[in-house]
């Protein structure tokens, strides 16, 4: 059982409790027999912890079994800035491969070029540290061109980026396309990135002084997002530089001065998330979970499954990076969401009780009923949506005729 499940739920920091959890919920997953049926929900997760940090990552990618990394997770960088910490969330389109380079280089790529090195050196300041981040970017685009080069165009894919760069002193926003960060502070969304839209005034303004256009909100009418890494079949028009094609390489870095005890959290996200989520939701959503517990992994994990369950068909990748001043986990929040998972639990038995001979309802018939009705204390943001695993097994529980492939995103037609 153990084996059955374990490659369903990549870990990558194992310990003896996980483990034996695993076991668990492997074992109760075999008796129940009712998780098993769900490819869709197969996560890629990590976490860590440091510099007064922890995090958490989730990942999913629709049904193929290909686990392709797509965050990068640093605590402690290279060239002795070991109180330093950077995160980043590469989203890729048209293949994997750029965004798979960048996830590994890309980090490497800021720490080491000169700008960046006398921002550490000569002349400590935030626009120098901004300007080594800028550069790395460029950097590593045309790096990745010149390999595409050399075999002759055969990658096209593109990636977008969103990280951040953690000083002791300084959040360094980073923004290269469509994927989205944003920062808690004091219990309220403190910043967010904008988002690189073809559609942008300036973005627009690029697109069509490189002689593109942009139309159904894409550039050319294809590519929906204006800044990337990669991508080069956008990236070749004569006399313009590389922040003057169609498809810009180019970051956005916003730096933050940090403010301890009043710093939350910070969300990393791609699109998928973000279709289906407003800021204030997603963060209202993220409070409410760590109140109810301190797995970063789990909230990532309930973050991803909640969008999905909101209609979202794209791939989602989150990381959730907390500091000190975080919610922390509330005997009262627990209680309260123990008792809402019972109250759920109670009602979903209620409405197949209530079909009585007619047979058992299907589970979209149980979540249709559930909208319905005014249900107390649902997670803020998350809603009924968040809760549909714990309806799920109950209903799963419940319904002798279980069919193995209810796969439910039917209910959103
Ligand atoms: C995203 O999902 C789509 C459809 O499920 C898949 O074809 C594509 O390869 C995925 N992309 C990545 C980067 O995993
Ligand atoms: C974009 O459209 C312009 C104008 O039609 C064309 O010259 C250019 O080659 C197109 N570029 C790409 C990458 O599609």
């Amino acid at each position: 059982m153990v084996i059955l499940f374990l490659p369903w739920k990549l870990i990558s920091c194992f310990n003896p409790l996980h483990l034996f959890f695993l076991f668990l919920t492997g074992l109760i997953r075999d008796t129940m027999g009712a998780f098993l049926d769900k490819p869709k929900m197969e996560k890629y997760n990590s976490c860590g912890e440091g510099n007064n940090l922890r995090y958490g990552l989730s990942s999913m990618q629709g049904w193929r079994v290909e686990m392709e990394d797509a965050h990068t997770a640093v605590i402690g960088l290279p060239h002795a800035l070991d109180h330093w910490s950077f995160f980043a969330v590469y989203d890729g389109h048209a293949g994997s491969q750029v965004a798979k380079y960048c996830c590994e280089h890309l980090l490497e790529h800021i720490t080491s070029n000169s700008d960046f090195q006398r921002a550490l050196q000569e002349d400590p300041s935030v626009d120098n540290v901004k300007n080594g981040i800028r550069t790395g970017f460029l950097q590593i685009d045309e790096h990745m061109r010149t390999i595409s080069e050399k075999k002759h165009g055969v990658d096209r894919s593109g990636s977008t980026a969103v990280g951040v760069m953690i000083s002791p002193s300084h959040i360094y926003f980073i923004n290269c396309g469509d994927s989205r960060g944003l920062l808690s502070r004091g219990g309220a969304v403190h910043f967010f990135t904008q988002d690189h839209k073809p559609n942008n005034p300036l973005e627009k303004e690029r697109i069509q002084k490189a002689g593109g256009s942009v139309m159904i909100q894409r550039v050319n009418g294809s590519l929906a997002v204006s800044r990337a890494l990669g991508d080069f079949d956008y990236k070749c028009v004569h006399g313009k530089g590389p922040t003057e094609q169609l498809v810009s390489p180019e970051p956005e870095v916003y730096a933050i001065e940090r403010c301890e005890g009043e710093d939350e959290f910070i969300i990393l996200a791609c699109d998928g998330i973000w279709d289906v989520m407003g800021n204030e939701q997603l963060c209202d959503f993220v409070r409410s979970r760590l109140e109810v517990t301190d797995d970063l992994e789990r909230v990532s994990n309930e973050i991803v499954d909640t969008c999905l369950y909101k209609g979202s068909r794209d791939n989602m990748s989150v990381v959730l990076i907390c500091f000190p001043g975080a919610p922390k986990v509330s005997p009262d929040a627990v209680k309260k969401e123990a008792d809402l998972d019972k109250y759920l639990e109670g009602k979903v038995e209620e409405i197949i009780k209530k079909q009585g001979d007619e047979g058992v309802p299907d589970l979209v018939h149980v979540m249709r009923t559930l909208a319905s009705e005014s249900i107390p204390n649902l997670p803020p943001g998350g809603e009924l949506a968040s809760k549909r695993t714990v309806i799920e097994a109950m209903y799963n529980k419940l319904n002798p005729y279980r069919s193995d492939d209810t796969y439910l995103l039917k209910e959103e037609g």
